[in-house]
């Protein structure tokens, strides 16, 4: 009979396999099944994240959002978001029942998008991660009628909030994804398939210890190259001093990317992007607001022999194009 491993839980063939990944862990977690074969309980290794308990749902299968899209496929990863729990008013609660079959999506990793189809129409797109209560998304989105915007929050809530906005204001180009941007970008996004990319104000993380869980980081760059078409406009804003320096430091090393701005710096905040809501609450702090707005290069053609993606394809010698009069992303 073949034996099951329990969940979290893995088949070796010998007790050194598990310091392979774990270092030199415990052992523990070991339990003999038979002479070659050992089950490995990954899930209290040292180290190891705790896994999640399963969400409960607050709507029935397909009817809203899932409380964790993605499940157990994509666990082990440092998240840029504090999964919280908020109370859903009824309006929002509606909103989600209503609307969520029709404009919202959840980003489970098993499939890759056809954005076309899922705006009804060829048109640009441009992701916004983290779009919080959603206003300011809803207002740029009533600005740009021929843009698809998808917009991207584990904050279900601000689901409610925006698909509500959406409606109220017979907004069809926004699109409402839950779930981990990562995941959606990673693993639901074709290459070169965004005109823009939007991050305003995400968590700052600001304790050393957290800030491996800032979202705006070179590895986060590099796949979001990936999912940008060639002069696609990347925009980030932030109140967090620390953050908006590590933001241009990462953006300007970057080879993927350039400044649009001629003096390397910080962009005054365009007339297209709205206050948003954490903003105003870093305003009333006393906070400086930065806003960032750089451009995909153009990768350079890969050659015969060059296996390499898009990232690797793009190198610090591609042609500069700055512009100071960004149009919106
Ligand atoms: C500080 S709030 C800012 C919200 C909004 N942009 C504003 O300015 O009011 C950051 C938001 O990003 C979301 N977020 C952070 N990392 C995310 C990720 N990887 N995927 C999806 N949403 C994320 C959080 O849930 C939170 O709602």
């Amino acid at each position: 009979m073949t034996y099951r491993p329990g969940a979290g839980s893995v088949l070796i063939q010998s007790p050194a396999q598990c310091r392979v990944s774990a270092g030199p862990g415990p052992t523990a977690n070991l339990r003999r099944i038979d002479p070659t074969v050992y089950e490995y309980d990954e899930k209290h290794q040292a180290g190891a994240p705790e896994r999640r308990r399963p969400g409960k749902r607050m709507f029935p299968e397909g009817t809203g959002p899932a409380p964790d899209p993605a499940g157990s496929h994509f666990e082990r990863r440092i998240r840029s978001f504090q999964p919280r729990r908020s109370r859903v008013t009824s309006g929002q609660a509606d909103a989600l029942k209503r609307l969520w079959p029709k404009w919202g999506l959840d980003i489970d990793g098993q499939r890759t998008l056809d954005l076309a189809e899922l705006f009804g129409r060829d048109c640009p797109v441009v992701l916004e991660i983290g779009f919080g209560m959603g206003e300011a998304t809803a207002q740029m989105a009533a600005a740009e009628p021929g843009t698809g915007i998808l917009a991207v929050d584990v904050h279900t809530p601000g689901q409610g909030n925006l698909l509500n906005l959406a409606d109220r204001n017979g907004l069809s180009n926004i699109r409402v994804a839950n779930g981990d941007a990562i995941i959606l970008l990673r693993e639901m996004l074709p290459p070169a398939c965004l005109d823009g990319l939007r991050v305003y104000f995400p968590d700052p993380w600001p304790k050393k210890r957290h800030h491996k869980r800032r979202l705006i980081q070179p590895e986060f760059l590099t796949l979001a190259a990936t999912r940008l078409k060639p002069g696609a406009l990347i925009h980030c804003a932030t109140d967090w001093e620390p953050y908006a320096e590590q933001m241009l430091e990462v953006l300007t090393a970057h080879p993927a990317f350039e400044n649009t701005r001629e003096d390397g710096g910080y962009a005054p905040r365009p007339s297209f992007r709205p206050l948003t809501r954490f903003e105003g609450q870093g305003l009333d702090k006393g906070h400086v607001v930065r806003d960032l707005l750089f451009r995909r290069t153009h990768p350079e053609p890969a050659g015969p022999d060059e296996a390499a993606g898009p990232d690797e394809a793009a190198g610090p010698g591609e042609t500069a194009r700055r512009d100071e009069t960004a149009g919106p992303v």
